[in-house]
C-alpha cells in the first residue's frame, strides 16, 4: 500500500523524478544548513505527556484567518509542480479540499489558476510575490477574486531568488523543457518522460516568466536565479505591501517573516496573519529554523494575528510541537509536492490524512483533547541543565 509519510514519498520521488526535477524540489540554498536546521531543531523539543487524561476522543479541528479546517495543516504555495507529476498545483487543492483544509496557490503556479478554482469545492488561498511588475500582479489579484479565492499571502522573502547550488549544477533553466542535454538524466525515467511528454502543459499562469524569458537573447542565462532575477522587485518595501492592503478586501498574511519586528510592521500594515517562514532553507542559508523564532514572534503579535509556520514540517508531531509554541497552522511544502509524485491528489490526500493520524496519535499519547490544548505545558526544551519544563 502507498503511504503518506514523508520518508517514503520522498524515496519514491528520488527513484521516479529525473535528478534535476528532484533535486529542484528537495534543494535548499547554499550549504542548505538552514533546510537542515529546520529538522534538527525540533529534536530540541520533547514532549511533556500526561496519562491518565480521559481523552479517548480528540478535536483536531481549528479556526485560521475565520476558516474552520479539518487539521492545523495547509499545503504551501510552491510553484512549477507541474514538472514533478501531471496534476501539479492542482492536486495540492484537491487533496487539501477533500481532507478537508486548504491549499495556498503559488504565484508561480505551473496549471491554470480558473482549473485549480474548478476543481474544488472550497474556496482557496492565492500567494502573490511583489513582482517588478505590478499591473501584473493586481490582475492577478482581480482575477483571483472573481474565482473566490479569499485569502492572500504575499511572499516577501524574495527579493531576489536564492543561490540553489543544485539547480546551478543540474543546469535548470525557465521555461523547463525537456532538452537535447537533458536527455541522458530522463530516459532512465521512462514512466517520468511518458507522464510529463502526455500529460497537460506546463503553463506559465500568473508568473510572468514567458515576458522574463523572451527579453532575455537567446543564448543566454535562462538559468532559474537569472529568470528570477527579471521577475522580482528587489526595492520591494513595506509601502508595497500597505498598497496590496488598499486593493485586497479579504485576510491578507505575510510569508517570510523571521523576526519579532517584522511580525509588528506586517501588523501595522493591516495583514491578519504571519507566516514565520525561511522558505523551507531555499532563499537565505545562515536562518535560524523557524520553530526557534516562532516563540519571539508569538510573544509580539500572536494576540492580535494568527501566526503560521512552515518549513521543516513533516510529522504529526512536528506539527504539536508548532502549536504547543503559539502557531495556528502548520504550511508543508515538498511533503505535498513528493506526495504528489506519488499519486497524485490521492497522494496529496495520503499525506495530509497521514499527518491527521499523527497528530491524534501524539494527542492521545501527550494527553490532550484539542488544539486548544496544545499549550507550552505539553512541551520541554533541551537546555544544558536537561530537558526543561517551558
Ligand atoms: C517553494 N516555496 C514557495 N513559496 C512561495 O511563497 N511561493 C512559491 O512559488 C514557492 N515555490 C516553491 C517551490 C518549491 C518546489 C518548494 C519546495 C518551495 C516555499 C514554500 O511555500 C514553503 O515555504 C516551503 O516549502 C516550506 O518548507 P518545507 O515544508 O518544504 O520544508
Amino acid at each position: 500500500m502507498r503511504s503518506g509519510t514523508w520518508v517514503e514519498n520522498r524515496a519514491y520521488a528520488r527513484r521516479r523524478l529525473p535528478r534535476g526535477v528532484f533535486d529542484f524540489v528537495d534543494g535548499a540554498a547554499e550549504d542548505e544548513v538552514t533546510a537542515r536546521l529546520n529538522r534538527s531543531a525540533f529534536q530540541d523539543l520533547a514532549f511533556n505527556a500526561r496519562v491518565l487524561a480521559g481523552n479517548g476522543v480528540r478535536d483536531l479541528t481549528t479556526t485560521v484567518l475565520g476558516r474552520t479546517l479539518s487539521l492545523p495543516v495547509i499545503t504551501a504555495p510552491t510553484g512549477m509542480t507541474r514538472m514533478a507529476g501531471p496534476e501539479g498545483e492542482r492536486a495540492a487543492a484537491v487533496g487539501a479540499d477533500a481532507v478537508g483544509t486548504v491549499s495556498i496557490l503559488s504565484a508561480s503556479p505551473s496549471v491554470p489558476m480558473a482549473e485549480v478554482a474548478a476543481s474544488v469545492s472550497s474556496s482557496q488561498w492565492l500567494q502573490i510575490y511583489l513582482f517588478h511588475d505590478q499591473e501584473m500582479v493586481f490582475d492577478r489579484m482581480r482575477r483571483a477574486k472573481e474565482l473566490g479565492f479569499e485569502t492572500l499571502v504575499v511572499t516577501a522573502d524574495a527579493p531576489i531568488s536564492g543561490n540553489r547550488e543544485r539547480d546551478r549544477r543540474n543546469r535548470m533553466a525557465i521555461p523547463f523543457r525537456v532538452t537535447p542535454r537533458m536527455f541522458a538524466g530522463v530516459v532512465t525515467k521512462p514512466r517520468w518522460l511518458f507522464d510529463y511528454l502526455t500529460g497537460p502543459p506546463l503553463v506559465d499562469d500568473g508568473g510572468n516568466t514567458a515576458s522574463v524569458v523572451s527579453k532575455i537573447a537567446p543564448g543566454t542565462d535562462r538559468s532559474i536565479a537569472n529568470v528570477m532575477k527579471g521577475m522580482f522587485n528587489p526595492d520591494q518595501d513595506w509601502d508595497d505591501l500597505k498598497r496590496i492592503r488598499d486593493l485586497w478586501d479579504g485576510p491578507l498574511v505575510l510569508k517570510g517573516v523571521m523576526c519579532a519586528e517584522d511580525a509588528r510592521l506586517a501588523v501595522e500594515a493591516g495583514c491578519e496573519g504571519v507566516v514565520v517562514s525561511n522558505h523551507g532553507g531555499r532563499q537565505l542559508d545562515g536562518l535560524p529554523a523557524t520553530i526557534e523564532v516562532l516563540p519571539e514572534v508569538v510573544a509580539e503579535v500572536g494576540a492580535e494575528v494568527d501566526v503560521l509556520i512552515d518549513s521543516g514540517i513533516r510529522r504529526g508531531q512536528d506539527v504539536v510541537k508548532a502549536l504547543a509554541l503559539g502557531a495556528k497552522a502548520c504550511l508543508i511544502g515538498r511533503p505535498w509536492v513528493f506526495g504528489m509524485t506519488n499519486g497524485g491528489s490521492a497522494g496529496v490526500e495520503r499525506v495530509l490524512n497521514t499527518f491527521a493520524e499523527e497528530i491524534d496519535r501524539v494527542m492521545a499519547l501527550v494527553g490532550v483533547r484539542s488544539v486548544a490544548d496544545l499549550t507550552p505545558a505539553i512541551l520541554r526544551r533541551r537546555t544544558n541543565a536537561g530537558w526543561s519544563r517551558l
